[in-house]
């Protein structure tokens, strides 16, 4: 009879066990007579970051790339058309623009020789739905003559799915718009713009949506995309980033003050993903804003999550140039910051309230909570802090700010001393809520189920705000959204679950990734042009979220080798929830009891996720193979027998009136 170290779920201390190469029967105790600490409702969260065309490309449902020709070479994502007889040109110009935020604009001229223009290649491709409708819309300027513009859509083996017609162009700048109904479906169709006849059109943002939007808001966001967020019940959602909050330099930082307002007035700005990774290099990457602060606070609303927005502390990513703002010239940044709660939650007679009730939301969204900068380290980082955190304070004492501890919050790549001294700084400052992030390996996350056992209980409250399992290596191409990464996350689940009096929040990082145009991977739900499927990693933090509970409720093993469990209680509902993963090879028959209740009802669910082999994976065309499985289930009384399934994360509900 073998004996390992592990920890014990009641005590959190550690612990003998008896592993299980010993046959005595397994059980598991709910010590529901004796509920722990409170369970933050925003417990279980989402973490988005414009990366792997996560917003341009992704969730923004925008069709066109470089749609106002700001890209630094001006036709990127457009093709000249110009069959043999066509005779015309093409043109960048700036003089008299649309709009003085984007300056540029396309002139087409053409001779009328033949039908001329240009072709855009969407992102990716264009997805197009037969039966959908598409609005396309564009700022047209008449110059020369009175050309017939034709607004083509195209599959990708060049069969026209739709066209319309333009015509009787204004000599100012005007919107034109147009509905679109193709005829087939294509996942990298393209759009035409083509004059015929002669004479010479400006052209500036050229766009192309589909009608069904996310609660088919124009100019709104895909809502397949949006509906597997909502299916999560996230608590919160942290915006918008992520490294890019940081910028490569200051520069290139994140501002949210160009993101709102009139779409055509955000100010395009290069991704930091399109050049960071040489060995993914996406040159075609850049951020047009569609998708900006107020989208993501509208977005929050629209599923129920708490907004948790970053902003930049006077630091560029520190992986990059670490440029800093000297501490004497971070009033702007700090100003941002301000300005932001009150745009968020400012009366609409405020200065940026308005701004916000102008946009169509006169109530406020009812901020909580801040993050103070992103990955940050080091002691240019307090400095900055110790500015950023009494400013903050002084106008909105009750806003909670989140601090970071680097990249990892136990080793890689600052090391253990300057997360030592992070944390030494939080202890000492008081920071309401510290983030630490994990990107580790499959083996990491279950041997750190009992990581926060230990923790201080009398510093900040812990955010896990950035976490997932590295099948081959953080940064690798190779790594997988598999069963093993996704049942390892699980594992490490249960200890936060377990430690919430002290871990309120967490979220897997990155969210999203396009099948074509990924920079890093894994990520928790992938997407092409027209489909968007859960990763087991997905369904894992939907399981937590969908079955959060209100109180923790200690859990005793009596055997806890490669077996994890957490429990919690349901108020309204009346229920214990049990969590288990079980990460042996083989079934496990468990006794199950709830201790410390006078009586348990007979009814119960059970809700498994397993897959036949551990490098199982979801894809596009098997979205399911690997997603919750529910049955209802008779539990005779306090105590009934279950048997776990190997390699499965289990859920078991039942009724249990104290
Ligand atoms: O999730 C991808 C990146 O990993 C984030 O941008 C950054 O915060 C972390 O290093």
């Amino acid at each position: 009879m073998a004996k390992v170290k592990s920890t014990c779920g009641c005590c959190r201390g550690p612990k003998d066990v008896v592993s299980s190469t010993d046959k005595s029967p397994v059980s598991i105790t709910v010590l529901a007579g004796k509920p722990g600490a409170k369970i933050n409702p925003a417990m279980w969260g989402i973490f988005f970051e414009d990366i792997n065309f996560g917003a341009d490309g992704g969730l923004y449902a925008e069709l066109v790339k470089n749609r106002s020709f700001e890209f630094p070479e001006p036709l990127m994502g457009w093709t000249k058309i110009s069959p043999s007889l066509a005779k015309g040109t093409l043109s960048i110009r700036n003089d008299e623009p649309f709009d003085a935020a984007n300056p540029h604009y396309l002139r087409i001229q053409s001779e009328g020789t033949a039908p001329f223009g240009v072709s855009n290649e969407g992102f990716r491709g264009i997805g197009l739905r037969e039966g959908e409708t598409y609005d396309f819309s564009a700022q047209i300027r008449g110059v020369s003559d009175a050309p017939l513009v034709n607004v083509q859509l195209y599959g990708a083996d060049g069969t026209l799915l739709d066209s319309a017609q333009l015509k009787g162009f204004s000599s100012g700048w005007e919107k034109y718009t147009v509905t679109l109904h193709p005829k087939d479906t294509d996942p990298k169709a393209r759009l035409q713009v083509i004059l015929q006849g002669k004479g010479a059109v400006d052209l500036d943002m050229v766009s192309l949506f589909p009608r069904h939007t996310w609660k088919n808001r124009p100019g709104g966001l895909r809502a397949d995309m949006v509906q597997m967020l909502a299916d999560m019940k996230p608590g919160f959602l942290r915006f918008p980033g992520g490294c890019i909050v940081e910028g490569s330099d200051l520069s290139r930082r994140y501002q949210w003050k160009n993101t709102i307002g009139p779409v055509e007035k955000r100010q395009l700005l290069i991704n930091r993903w399109n050049y960071e990774f040489i060995h993914r290099p996406t040159p075609d990457y850049f951020q047009s804003f569609g998708l900006g602060f107020f989208e993501f606070f509208q977005l929050c609303e629209d599923i129920g999550a708490e907004p948790m927005p970053i902003i930049n502390c006077g630091m560029a990513c520190q992986f990059n140039s670490g440029e800093l703002v000297p501490l004497d010239q971070l009033g702007p940044y700090i100003q941002d910051a301000l300005d932001l709660i009150e745009f968020a939650n400012g009366p609409a007679t405020s200065t940026w309230g308005k701004v916000r009730a102008q946009m169509g939301h006169p109530e406020p969204f009812n901020m909580k909570m801040l993050g103070v900068g992103n990955e940050q380290w080091g002691p240019q980082y307090i400095e900055r802090y110790k500015v950023f955190a009494p400013a903050i304070k002084a106008r909105y004492p009750n806003m909670q700010l989140i601090a970071a501890t680097g990249s990892d919050a136990t080793i890689f790549p600052n090391g253990k001393a300057e997360v030592e001294y992070l944390w030494s700084q939080w202890r000492k400052l008081r920071p309401e809520i510290v983030d630490e992030h994990f990107y580790r390996s499959p083996d990491w996350f279950p041997e750190n189920a009992g990581l926060y056992d230990a923790y201080d209980r009398n510093g900040p409250k812990l955010f896990v705000g950035e976490y997932a399992s590295q099948s081959v290596g953080v940064a690798s191409t190779k790594n997988r959204n598999n069963w093993k990464t996704a049942m390892s996350e699980a594992a490490f689940m249960t200890g936060l679950e377990r430690n919430a009096d002290l871990v309120v929040m967490s979220c897997y990082a990155p969210l999203f990734g396009h099948k074509d145009a990924w920079q890093w991977t894994p990520n928790l739900i992938w997407c092409d042009n027209l489909r968007v499927y859960g990763t087991p990693n997905y369904y894992v933090q939907q399981l937590f979220s969908r079955n959060r509970g209100d109180v923790v409720l200690p859990v005793q093993l009596s055997k806890v080798e490669n077996l994890y469990a957490s429990a919690t209680r349901d108020e309204k509902a009346g229920e214990i929830i049990l969590k288990v993963v079980n990460a042996t090879a083989e079934a496990v028959p468990v006794t199950v009891q709830a201790n410390g209740i006078a009586r348990t009802g007979s009814k119960g669910t059970v809700t498994v996720l397993a897959a036949s082999k551990l490098t199982d994976e979801n894809s596009l065309d098997e979205p399911r193979k690997i997603s919750p499985v529910s049955e209802k289930i008779t539990m005779p009384g306090s105590e009934f027998p279950h048997t776990f399934p190997p390699q499965s994360f289990t859920v078991l509900r039942w009724s249990a009136k104290p």
